[in-house]
C-alpha cells in the first residue's frame, strides 16, 4: 500500500504508477548511482530510493518511453480486449477493471460471476452439494439451518423481507426459504447481485421451486457502491403486512471476495435500521481454510477467473505463470497470474481508446478470499455500527455466521 506522506517512492509504487517491472526500477537506481541517468535518490537504511518529485517523474516518463521504443517485439505482446468485454460490463465496471489493473494490480473477483462465470459458479455449487463436499456452500447451508431459530427469535412474530446480497443461484438458502414459506413467515424476497446472469439463474430456480408461491424481485447492484436503503425502506413500508422486519443476508463468504471487505460492511452498517437483522457468512483464518484450494476438476471455479480474463483479453495459457497462495500479510488466499513477457492490453470502443501495461514478472491478482478471526470481524462490524448478537461456527471451524443488529447509540 502506498504511503503518500513519504518524500520518496518505494520501488513497487513506481512499478505501479508507471507500469514497469520492479526489476527495471532497481536497474534505474543502479544506473543513477553510476551517473547514467539524472534520477535523484535518497538513502534510507542502506537502501536507495527514488525521490518523489516532479524532476524524477519527468525522467521516469522518458525512461519508460525509451525502454518501450527499444524493446524487441518478441519481449512484448500487444492484445486487444474483445467486443464481448465491452458488451459484458457497464462503463462504470470497465473503468473499475482497467483502473484495478493499473493502480492496484488486481481485477476484483466479483466480476468473475458476470457472463459465463454464473454458469460456472452454479456448476460448482451443484457439485459441492451433490458430493457433500465440506466447503463454503455446504457450511452456509449447515449454519443457516442452525441460525434460523435464533433469527426468528429476534423478529417474532413478524414476517420477514429478505434482502439476499450476492444471492448467487440461491441453492444454499433454498431450505431456509421453504421453512419460512411453510410457516407463512416470508413476505418478500429480494435477490441482489452484481451479475445479471446470476440473477437469471436465481429466477429460474425460484420459478422451478416455488412458482408464484413467493413475492420476489431482483436488483442488479454492487454492494460496494450501490444502495440498499431503498430496498430496506420500501419493503417495510408498503401497504401489505405492515408488521414485517428486514433480514439482510450476506452469505457464502462473498464479503471476502471484495477488494476491500470493509466497503460493503460500511454500506450496510450505514443504512441498516434498528429493527433490521443482518446475517454475515465468513471464512475463519485457520490452517484448514488457509490451504483450501479446489482443484478437483477442470471446472474449478478458482481457475475460471483466469479463463475469463484470458478469453476476454485475447491472451493464452502460455502467456502466464499461475500461482495459488496464502498471503499472511493480507490474511488472504490469492490467485495471481504473472506474465512471462510484457503485455499491453488495448481497450478501444466508442467511449475509450486506451491501453494498460502488465509487465513481465509483475503479479496480477485475479481471485481473492480474505479470512477473518472472530474478534477481528466483530471489531470490524462494531466499527461500522453493527452489534454482533450471535455467532455460530461450522463443525470443521472453517466458517462462521454472525447475526447482528444496528448498534444502539
Ligand atoms: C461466492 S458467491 C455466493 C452466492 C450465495 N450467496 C451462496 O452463498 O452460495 C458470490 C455471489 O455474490 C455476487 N457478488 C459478488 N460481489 C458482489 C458485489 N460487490 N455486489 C453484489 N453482488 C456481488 C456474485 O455475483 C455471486 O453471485
Amino acid at each position: 500500500m502506498s504511503n503518500n506522506t513519504k518524500n520518496y517512492y518505494k520501488n513497487i509504487e513506481i512499478s505501479r504508477k508507471f507500469g514497469v517491472n520492479p526489476t527495471t526500477v532497481t536497474n534505474w537506481i543502479e544506473a543513477s548511482k553510476k551517473d547514467k541517468n539524472q534520477l535523484q535518490l535518497v538513502q534510507i537504511k542502506d537502501r536507495d530510493y527514488i525521490l518523489k518529485k516532479e524532476h524524477n517523474d519527468i525522467i521516469i516518463e522518458n525512461l519508460v518511453q525509451s525502454s518501450k521504443k527499444y524493446k524487441h517485439k518478441s519481449q512484448r505482446k500487444v492484445v486487444k480486449a474483445k467486443p464481448e468485454f465491452f458488451e459484458t460490463f457497464t462503463p462504470e465496471e470497465i473503468a473499475e477493471i482497467i483502473n484495478g489493473i493499473e493502480i492496484y494490480g488486481e481485477i476484483p473477483h466479483k466480476f468473475t460471476y458476470v457472463g459465463g462465470g454464473a454458469e460456472s459458479w452454479a456448476e460448482y455449487v451443484e457439485r459441492s452439494v451433490s458430493n457433500k463436499i465440506v466447503n463454503t456452500i455446504t457450511n452456509t447451508q449447515y449454519l443457516l439451518d442452525k441460525a434460523k431459530n435464533i433469527i426468528l427469535s429476534e423478529v417474532a412474530p413478524s414476517k420477514l423481507n429478505i434482502i439476499d446480497i450476492g444471492c448467487g443461484d440461491i441453492i444454499p438458502v433454498k431450505t431456509f426459504l421453504e421453512y419460512l414459506i411453510s410457516k407463512k413467515l416470508l413476505k418478500d424476497y429480494i435477490a441482489y447481485d452484481i451479475s445479471q446472469e446470476m440473477l437469471d439463474l436465481a429466477k429460474k430456480n425460484i420459478n422451478t421451486w416455488f412458482g408464484n408461491g413467493i413475492k420476489v424481485s431482483y436488483a442488479r447492484r454492487d454492494i460496494n457502491y450501490d444502495h440498499i436503503e431503498d430496498l430496506l425502506f420500501y419493503s417495510k413500508r408498503n401497504q401489505k403486512f405492515k408488521n414485517s422486519e428486514n433480514l439482510i443476508l450476506f452469505l457464502g463468504s462473498t464479503v471476502e471476495n471484495q477488494f476491500n471487505y470493509m466497503e460493503p460492511l460500511r454500506n450496510i452498517g450505514s443504512k441498516i435500521t434498528f429493527d433490521d437483522i443482518f446475517v454475515l457468512g465468513i471464512t475463519l483464518n485457520n490452517n484448514r481454510s488457509k490451504s483450501y484450494f479446489d482443484f478437483t476438476d477442470k471446472a474449478s471455479f478458482n481457475l475460471r477467473s483466469f479463463r475469463t480474463w484470458k478469453d476476454l483479453f485475447n491472451l493464452s495459457d502460455e502467456d502466464f505463470e499461475i500461482e495459488f497462495m496464502y498471503d499472511s500479510q493480507q490474511s488472504s488466499r490469492l490467485l495471481q497470474i504473472t506474465p512471462k513477457k510484457d503485455i499491453e492490453i488495448i481497450f478501444k470502443n466508442e467511449q475509450i481508446d486506451t491501453s494498460v501495461e502488465v509487465n513481465k514478472g509483475t503479479k496480477l491478482t485475479i481471485w481473492r478470499h480474505s479470512h477473518h478471526t472472530l474478534p477481528g470481524i466483530i471489531n470490524d462490524m462494531d466499527s461500522v455500527g453493527l452489534d454482533v448478537k450471535h455467532v455460530l461456527t461450522s463443525p470443521d471451524e472453517t466458517h462462521a455466521m454472525l447475526i447482528a443488529k444496528r448498534k444502539k447509540n
